[in-house]
């Protein structure tokens, strides 16, 4: 009965057919479309998460430069096997100030969300130098360029620029102050590296890339910890 009707009524009908087939594709559409605008159900904005600081910014940058994400994840998803392993599974507000986010595709090393505050500035000074001094048997190569290399302040204050176009919430005129944010973390960093004996310029690359590293998901763990989502 119903492939009569279709057959015998609808498919004839030119007319008819496209109307009514106009009729469900519009249906299907605003299904999709309605929620995404209702606030309720927009993307969740998470006030825990914070945008990354200059430095950390710069770190990301080389993150991306050298394609870390051919080898790693940053996202957790909601199964045991993952959360008993990285830590809670990853929400949709955690990436709110990620342009663009790093989810990935591929796991040739761990996953990375949670990565910071994991281990000591120590830890990633000697294992980006020779991954398996760290992790014997690790099959990641090592990067010593970024020991020599030195991040450009001017690069910064340009991505800094790009993401307040994105939407970003920084303070206006990158130029008048990211200068000085860089050298504070920097400092600090280099400092805590220096007391364990390890040599590296508060403006070098790997200075720059381990304050991003210590930063991924520790704002979502706060974040998930105050019940936020
Ligand atoms: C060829 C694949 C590959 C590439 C490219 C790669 N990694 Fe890895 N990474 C691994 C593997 C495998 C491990 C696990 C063994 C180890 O600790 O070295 C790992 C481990 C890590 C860890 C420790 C994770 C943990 O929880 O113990 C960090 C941090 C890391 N990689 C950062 C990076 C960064 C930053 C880059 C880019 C500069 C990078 N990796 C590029 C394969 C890769």
């Amino acid at each position: 009965m119903a492939e009569n009707f279709h057959r015998g009524v609808l498919e004839p009908n030119a007319r008819l057919f496209a109307v009514l087939s106009t009729v469900a594709v519009t249906i299907g559409g605003l299904v999709e479309i309605v929620p995404m605008y209702s606030s309720a159900a927009g993307p969740e904005h998470m006030d825990e998460v914070t945008p990354y600081t200059p430095l950390e910014l710069a770190g990301r940058d080389i993150y991306l430069r050298e394609g870390c994400y051919n080898c790693h994840s940053q996202m957790i998803r909601p199964m045991q096997a993952e959360t008993l392993r990285y830590g809670p599974w990853t929400r949709a507000g955690e990436y709110q100030y990620d342009h663009p986010f790093q989810l990935g595709s591929r796991r040739i090393g761990p996953d990375l969300q949670r990565v910071g505050a994991k281990y000591p500035d120590a830890w990633h000074y000697d294992h980006m130098k020779d991954p398996r001094a760290t992790s014997p048997g690790s099959i990641m190569p090592p990067y010593p360029w970024l020991y020599e290399a030195k991040i450009d302040k001017d690069d910064v204050v340009a991505s800094v620029g790009a993401m307040t176009t994105l939407g970003v919430p920084y303070q206006d005129n990158p130029e008048t102050w990211v200068a000085a944010a860089l050298d504070e973390q920097g400092k600090a960093i280099a400092g805590r590296l220096a007391e364990t004996k390890r040599d590296a310029a508060p403006d070098s690359e790997i200075v720059a890339l381990t304050a991003y590293l210590q930063r991924l998901g520790v704002d979502g763990r706060k974040a998930i910890a105050a019940g936020s989502n």
